[in-house]
């Protein structure tokens, strides 16, 4: 099932919980007990995600809770889309600031000689063509598993791993969620992150 994402649905008077069935993030043995107070957040993220989501055999509450934290918080859009935002529409030029859909975390910003990477699911759907496990890893640890730089050494640059690296294990479980509900995408052009 394809809903709508943010834009246009924040205001509808249908709970987000309308365009879902199935599991709770309680039911999750990570999250057990956890979401129960995230109602707020959840739909919080369901209303601001910038692309349709497809929650289709998806954890919707998860999804919703993985939104607010991509979206809300830890600003993955700045640096993982590109351009970031929509050229006539860029907050940091004073315009309310609307995400660039299309490229929507497709990667190719530019940070010097690292480039950001594409974390759309891939045509297995999965997240940047990461199991949850390795993402897991890749969250706690900064490892670069695809070893594209070695001449830096093992580990991922400019990505703030060393922060999220501390979020608990519900709320990577609920960024990964997220992220496997987005569309792929390709990345555009742009020459610098928040573009
Ligand atoms: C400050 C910029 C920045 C932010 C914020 C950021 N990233 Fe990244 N990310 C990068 C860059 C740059 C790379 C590639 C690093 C390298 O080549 O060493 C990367 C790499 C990754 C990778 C590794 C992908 C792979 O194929 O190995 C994942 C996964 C990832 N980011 C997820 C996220 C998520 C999820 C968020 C938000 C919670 C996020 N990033 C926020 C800059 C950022």
């Amino acid at each position: 099932m394809w809903v709508s994402g943010a834009r246009g649905e924040a205001n509808k008077n249908d709970s987000p919980s309308a365009h879902y069935s199935g599991q709770r993030a309680s039911d999750v043995d990570v999250c057990e007990g956890q979401c129960d107070d995230f109602q707020s957040r959840i739909q919080k993220g369901l209303s601001i995600a910038p692309v349709p989501l497809n929650l289709e055999g998806k954890n919707g509450d998860l999804v919703g809770l993985g939104s607010y934290l991509v979206n809300a918080v830890a600003g993955c859009n700045d640096c993982h889309t590109c351009p970031s935002y929509d050229p006539n529409d860029n907050p940091y030029k004073g315009q309310p600031g609307k995400i660039n859909a299309r490229d929507y975390l497709a990667g190719g910003v530019p940070f010097g000689p690292f480039i950001s990477r594409n974390i759309t699911p891939d045509a297995s759907g999965k997240p940047a063509g990461m199991a949850f496990e390795e993402f897991l890893h890749v969250m706690r640890t900064g490892e670069d598993i695809e070893h594209e730089h070695p001449q830096f050494g093992p580990l991922l640059q400019v990505r703030p791993w060393p922060v999220y690296r501390h979020m608990d294990e519900c709320d990577i479980r609920a960024i990964y969620e997220y992220l496997r509900a987005i569309p792929h995408a390709e990345p555009g052009s742009c020459s610098s992150p928040g573009q």
